[in-house]
């Protein structure tokens, strides 16, 4: 092979974690799962969602869990709640699903109106039904490295780690982004002493100096900010592991729906530098819908004492 001196660039065999096919498989697992236990005489998992006002971006989130539930044959119910409901209505609302034996788990859709405190809202949820694991006793749980339902988001990726067996033990880990969904989360799982897991994470965000500095020296970057197209190529080294989490709707005039979807990382350009990379989308997304079901088939199990 014949290198031209100045012409040589660093290019690296990129590999897709492809979000979608693992999404699928998981998702045949479960339906198969769930079959067996319906011949046993078993009831379905069933799951809630309660999704207040009009935001299209939920609803479309709600859509699809709606219809992933019918997939793998679970129950579903959706509850809709108008904009201008009130915290109390609310929480009246995430009581009754609390009590409600037939229900194994439920999700109240984010974020919420802003007259409304999320804090508050979340703390309603019966732990035990806290499909999301957004409550403070199971991020506390998840935290202590006991069993407990893990945010959906980040399970998906540690998910997707194991089972394309990328080597997390040891490595840097630079996590973009603090929030109580994905950012933070993230950070104590890939802390956690068990396999993926063992990183050596930085967690960054708004308030971090030097970020290029420091994602420069990732062997994995987790991006979840929002920022379309934010991490550019030369801010990671070659050969670096990049997970992209963000999902920002881009007006597109000639899309079909008016928007495209567009992930936090310059792909085009950081995918010659990465060894492995998830695409926006079909990336995180669907392994985050089949994490939601994993969490409510747990739900189930606990709840038939399985
Ligand atoms: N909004 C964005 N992601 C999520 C999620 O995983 N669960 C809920 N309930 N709301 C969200």
């Amino acid at each position: 092979m014949l290198i031209f001196a100045g012409t040589q660039t660093n290019t690296q065999t990129m590999q897709i974690l492809d979000g979608i096919q693992l999404a699928k498989e998981i998702k045949q697992e479960i339906k198969s799962h769930v079959q067996e236990q319906v011949e046993q005489g078993i009831r379905a998992p069933h799951l809630g969602a309660i999704l207040v006002g009009e935001n299209g971006a939920s609803q479309t989130y709600v859509d699809n869990k709606i219809k992933d539930c019918a997939f793998v044959g679970f129950q579903s119910s959706l509850v809709r709640l108008p904009t201008s409901i009130t915290q109390e209505a609310l929480i009246a609302e995430i009581e009754k699903l609390n009590a409600d034996d037939s229900l194994d788990g439920f999700i109240v859709q984010l974020p919420l109106p802003k007259h409304i405190d999320q804090e508050a809202v979340i703390n309603a949820i019966d732990p035990e039904k806290d499909v999301d694991g957004f409550h403070p006793m199971n991020f506390g749980r998840m935290a202590l490295e006991m069993e407990t339902f893990l945010p959906a988001t980040p399970y998906g990726i540690m998910e997707m780690f194991e089972r394309y067996q990328i080597p997390t033990a040891g490595k840097h880990t630079v996590v973009i982004g603090r929030s109580r969904i994905v950012g933070r989360p993230m950070s104590i799982l890939m802390s956690k002493n068990g396999e993926p897991g063992n990183s050596t994470v930085t967690l960054t965000h708004s308030k971090t100096k030097n970020l290029a500095e420091i994602t420069q020296q990732a062997d994995i970057v987790i991006t979840a900010l929002g920022v379309p197209g934010f991490l550019k190529a030369d801010m990671v080294k070659d050969g670096v592991v990049i997970v992209d989490v963000g999902i920002t709707r881009v007006d597109d005039e000639s899309a079909p729906r008016g928007f495209k979807l567009q992930g936090d990382v310059d792909f085009e350009n950081v995918k010659h530098k990465a060894s492995w990379i998830t695409p926006v989308p079909g990336g995180v997304g669907p392994m985050t819908r089949a994490m939601l079901l994993k969490n409510t088939l747990l739900a189930h199990k606990k709840n038939n004492k399985l």
